[in-house]
């Protein structure tokens, strides 16, 4: 460990899994002396962990880099170093293209090989430049040191734990396959320790994350494969683990187990996050979905069947090529059956590599808008009826941030909606109940119905209300 103190600074771009990975590089660069702060021209090392998904993604990234150089450059003059790192997707795509457009970018480091960070970080010292975007056959997990009890109670207690990565479906919009790998899982024993360690520091909700979460195939405590319902049932039993979330599933690995998972299991909060993409099976093929709008239709009723109490969120791509007014209102419709409790949706971009960007029949970017601002206008009233639905209910929430005001705290309904509420006597990391009084735009806001329900053990306060 070296005698400096020095500072790291980690933007993350994109998913989930970008923000666990921000996490794991902090980790992994801990022990050599680095220590994270939130201002970035105070920071001797700055790592943009980027994404790939969508043209307007990557070009955040490239002007970020321009703000960095002025900043770079200026720390120099004052006689300070500051590493530049391009991490995640972007990095593993443009690999030395980065440096050749950027030349102030010391590193390059793909999402599975971040592991090695401290010594790419030294190797970039001695010679900037340095490019390392391998798929390593080792397991970058078993590699990573565990958060500190510290950073771990810093996060919060709700915590996101990678659990598969990679994708083998090749839709054909997507980078994901090709910047993420393909498709593994961890194994339970090493998911179980890392769960068992944050719940010890005080994390209270896990949020299982894959890009294909539903198609864990992990190996499991029994030398048996498990699935994710099986994974999720261990993971409930740890003490203090109150609730489960993951996300994001594909419709093809949806079974059975995991649907009555939802039904059987009250520490799996009630809410599905299964992107359909498209409501026209011809679109759908296109996509390489490998699944029709009937087939999606058939699932959503069965899993409600398990759980009629379930939220359902989405991904959309409108503007897809060769999609047509009429295919786009099939899109409509599907949403018009599932009723959405919210979505993400999106003009489709064409990224270089993918099938799909090299097809014909492209469709106009006008077209595209006109089309992204209907369906929105949809999803949202969709959104903003399901809020309204929530008022007058009770639900109890696990308080994992301050408010937005004095004595005020937040957290997530069992469906993922924000809700804040007045609290001044109560911690982060507190469960209470709550009653639903009003909404905003983008919240709900509630009253305490009734007695705290945990409380995390003390140390473990350290966020308190705003003040
Ligand atoms: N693994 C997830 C998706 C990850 S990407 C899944 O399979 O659902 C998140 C979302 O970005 C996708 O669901 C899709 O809606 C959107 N997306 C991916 N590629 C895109 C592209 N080329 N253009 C527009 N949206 C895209
Ligand atoms: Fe991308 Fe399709 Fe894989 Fe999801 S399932 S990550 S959209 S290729
Ligand atoms: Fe983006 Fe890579 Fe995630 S492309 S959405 S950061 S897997």
């Amino acid at each position: 460990m070296s005698d400096t103190p020095k500072k790291m600074f980690v933007k993350s771009f994109g998913c989930q899994m970008n923000v666990y990975d921000a996490q794991r590089m902090v980790d992994v660069l801990s022990p050599e002396g680095y220590m994270e702060t939130d201002n970035q021209a105070d920071a001797d090392l700055v790592v943009l962990n980027t994404c790939h998904i969508r043209e307007k993604a990557v070009e955040k990234v490239y002007s970020d880099l321009g703000r960095l150089r002025k900043i770079k450059h200026a720390r120099g003059e004052d006689g300070k170093d500051t590493m530049v790192v391009v991490a995640g997707c972007v990095a593993q795509a443009e690999g030395k293209e980065i440096v050749r457009r950027a030349g102030m970018v010391d590193l390059v480091v793909g999402p599975q090989s971040y592991h090695r960070l401290p010594e790419l970080v030294k190797q970039a010292q001695a010679k900037p430049g340095v490019v390392d975007t391998e798929f390593p056959l080792e397991d970058k997990f078993a590699h990573l040191p565990a958060a500190s009890r510290q950073r771990t109670l810093a996060r919060g207690p709700s915590a996101f734990l990678t659990v598969q990565e990679g994708c083998d479906k090749f839709c054909t919009f997507c980078v994901v396959p090709y910047t993420r790998g393909s498709e593994t899982s961890r194994g339970a024993g090493q998911l179980l320790a890392e769960a068992k360690r944050l719940a010890e520091d005080g994390v209270r909700e896990l949020t299982l994350l894959g890009q294909n979460v539903n198609a864990y195939h992990g190996g499991g405590l029994d030398g048996k494969t498990w699935n994710l319902a099986r994974l999720l049932e261990a993971l409930a039993n740890i003490d203090g683990i109150e609730r489960l979330r993951y996300t994001t599933s594909h419709p093809r690995d949806m079974d059975e187990e995991l649907m009555a998972a939802h039904r059987d299991m009250p520490q799996l909060m009630p809410y599905l996050h299964l992107p359909v993409q498209s409501g026209s099976d011809r679109i759908l093929n296109a996509m390489n979905r490998q699944h029709t709008r009937m087939d999606y239709l058939q699932l959503i009723a069965k899993i409600r069947s398990y759980q009629p109490d379930l939220a359902v969120s989405g991904d959309f791509i409108v503007g897809f090529p060769g999609e047509t007014e009429a295919d786009f209102r099939d899109t409509l419709n599907v949403i018009e059956n599932v009723g959405y409790a919210s979505a993400f949706s999106f003009k489709y971009s064409p990224r270089p590599g993918t099938p799909a960007a090299d097809m014909r029949n492209q469709v106009a970017e006008e077209v595209k808008a006109e089309r992204l601002a209907r369906l929105q206008a949809l999803l949202e009233e969709q959104r903003q009826a399901f809020n309204t639905s929530c008022i007058g209910r009770t639900f109890d929430i696990l308080l994992d941030r301050p408010g937005r005001s004095e004595g005020q705290l937040g957290g997530r309904s069992p469906y993922l909606q924000a809700v804040h509420v007045d609290a001044p006597h109560l911690k982060v990391g507190d469960i209470v109940s709550v009653k639903v009084t009003g909404k905003s735009t983008n919240s709900l806001v509630g009253e305490l119905a009734g007695a705290l329900l945990l409380s995390p053990a003390p140390e473990a306060h350290i966020m308190e209300a705003s003040a």
